[in-house]
């Protein structure tokens, strides 16, 4: 695996790899890596002839009082991780690298950024969909694989991808659980022990509430259950939880056919997200 930090030497690096129409697939990731992000890279092993991982913890995706700091930062047990997995290229610049003095531009996802962690997280959007168009044209990819954890942020980048006529297949890959159903998170990291078993009562609350609107109860009268669930889990506040059109995430107060529960919820410091597909 070839571990390269400049643009320069990433083109060649991947001309050399086209060479006799070998495609490419690239697994974006913020490092800290585990299972989930595994399952990525093993899904993208089977879609394209060389895996290229990147590791950028971006800051413009982080707000002011975040934990950009703190996010956790690992690149030789990652690396070691993503050799052992047999990945092409880990492709990890520094900020300078991917943010030069002097750069200015961003991409703006309007109307699906707004809502969700949009809203509790003003700007997040912008550079999650700012970091990922500069991973594409710095890569150039046949195909870019995320997780469906972020079904937020996968929504922005297949709209962004299409809008700005982005030539790669953006693929979602379903979220990677614990044995007990906690989605996993580079984040869950920052659980204490008893925090980490508290946790599950998030995609318990999700599954009851999934089961109960499938089967025509009351949208309103369900969230709100499933609400007082996580709270009385454990957790300390939810900052959504809602049925949405899986597509446009405009939120729905009736069930008719297939759409997916959003969930977020903190725990202490910590935000988990979540989210499962209804019908
Ligand atoms: O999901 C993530 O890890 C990040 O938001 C991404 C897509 C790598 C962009 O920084």
């Amino acid at each position: 695996m070839q571990i390269i930090r400049d643009i320069a030497a990433l083109r060649h690096a991947i001309s050399a790899m086209r060479q006799g129409g070998k495609t490419i697939a690239l697994v974006p990731t913020m490092g800290a890596l585990h299972e989930g992000h595994m399952s990525l890279v093993k899904k993208a092993k089977t879609l394209a002839d060389h895996v290229v991982v990147s590791i950028f913890v971006n800051p413009t995706q982080f707000g002011p009082n975040e934990d950009f700091d703190a996010y956790p930062r690992d690149e030789q047990k990652d690396g070691a991780m993503l050799a052992e997995a047999a990945v092409s290229i880990l492709w990890a610049p520094d900020v300078s690298v991917m943010y030069p003095p002097g750069h200015v531009t961003h991409v703006e996802v309007a109307e699906l950024g707004a809502d969700f962690c949009g809203a509790a997280r003003p700007g997040h959007f912008d550079g999650v969909a700012t970091v990922v168009s500069k991973l594409l044209n710095q890569v150039r990819p046949d195909i870019a694989i995320f997780g469906e954890k972020d079904w937020q942020q996968l929504a922005i980048i297949r709209q962004f991808v299409r809008d700005l006529d982005f030539p790669v297949d953006i693929i979602g890959a379903p979220i990677a659980r614990a044995a007990d159903g906690l989605a996993l998170s580079s984040r869950n990291a920052y659980l204490t022990p008893q925090q980490r078993s508290d946790a599950v009562h998030l995609s318990e609350a999700l599954n009851r509430a999934a089961q109960a609107i499938a089967a025509g109860e009351n949208v309103a009268s369900v969230l709100a259950k499933a609400e007082q669930a996580i709270i009385a889990g454990g957790f300390d506040s939810v900052d959504y939880l809602a049925l949405t059109n899986k597509d446009t995430l405009a939120r729905l107060d009736q069930y008719s056919g297939p759409a997916r529960l959003l969930a977020a919820a903190r725990m202490g410091k910590t935000r988990l997200l979540d989210n499962l597909a209804v019908g």
